[in-house]
């Protein structure tokens, strides 16, 4: 019977579980997913040990994400530019192959929530610099989409990930990222703002445009206030909900022999 995981530090509130333990009945595999507590110094013997007990893979959160790019034998080309690993696979040679799937993810919820998005509709404008802009930037850069404006409160690190992911990428000051927006056909936060507990994005809104494509990758509120601005605008909104559903895909198809899919009954399953 094959085993999988989670492996983070917090893990209780993991919603993997949730979802695996719903598409495990759904498609009536026979297998097991289990939230795992690993403490920084635990990492690697953990990950280690797995294989031997019978694990086929497992996913990987916060705040494990860079380091195990280190721990595996070998790394997706996705996973070495994005510099982070959320899914590690366990070959029967022994070696442990490490991809990110959250760049896969967040297109794939882009796509399903907005059912016209594509590449060539335009700019995308990202707001945030940090681990999920980088999964972000690179997803977008790799399905095509030619010109990505970037914006981060704290400027350097745009202009790290600008050397990174190369010319599509144009850094915008902070104080000026609500006159990126009209020339956006896509605007992503990135950031953790707007989510419960976190001061509000306070990006000026009015620059977007009425068809705009808006996501959120915040998802606790679900309807954050920028999603709600946005679509006041006459936006398209996405909610950030489905990235973490789509980006699950991919292990559990690996793992258990079905590509499950990203519905109603998913979603409802991670809410509770
Ligand atoms: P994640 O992996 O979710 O992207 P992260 O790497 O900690 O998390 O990045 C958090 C992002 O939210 C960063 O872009 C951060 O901006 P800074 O690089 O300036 O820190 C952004 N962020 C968090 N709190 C913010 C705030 N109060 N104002 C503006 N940006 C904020």
């Amino acid at each position: 019977i094959p085993l999988a995981g989670v492996i983070g530090n917090p893990i209780a509130h993991s919603k993997s579980p949730h979802l695996f333990r719903h598409w495990l009945k759904t498609y009536n595999r026979p297998g097991f997913y289990v939230p795992m507590h690993v403490a920084e110094g635990d990492l690697e013997s953990v990950i280690r040990s797995l294989p031997k007990m019978g694990f086929v893979g497992c996913n990987v959160t916060l705040p494990h994400k860079v380091d195990v790019l280190q721990i595996a034998d070998l790394a997706t080309d996705r996973a070495t530019l994005i510099g982070a690993a959320n899914t590690l696979i366990f070959r029967r040679d022994g070696k442990i192959h490490a991809d990110n799937t959250d760049g896969y993810g967040f297109i794939a919820n882009l796509k399903q929530g907005a059912p016209g998005w594509a590449p060539s509709i335009g700019p995308a404008a990202v707001l945030g610099a940090g681990g999920a802009a980088r999964a972000v930037i690179a997803s977008l850069i790799d399905v095509g989409v030619q010109e990505i404006f970037l914006s981060n409160r704290t400027r350097p690190k745009a202009e790290a990930l600008q050397s990174a992911f190369g010319t599509k990428v144009t850094v915008v000051d902070w104080v000026q990222a609500g006159n990126i927006l009209e020339d956006s056909a896509t605007v992503v936060n990135t950031t953790s703002l707007g989510m419960t507990g976190q001061p509000e994005l306070r990006v000026p809104l009015d620059g977007l445009r009425r068809g705009t494509v808006v996501t959120d990758l915040v998802y606790s509120p679900l309807k954050t206030r920028f999603l709600q601005e946005a679509e006041a605008a006459g936006c398209v909104t996405v909610d950030g909900l489905g990235m973490l559903l789509h980006q699950a895909v991919p292990g559990f198809e690996r793992w258990f022999g079905t590509r499950p899919e990203v519905d109603v009954d998913a979603r409802a399953a991670v809410l509770g």
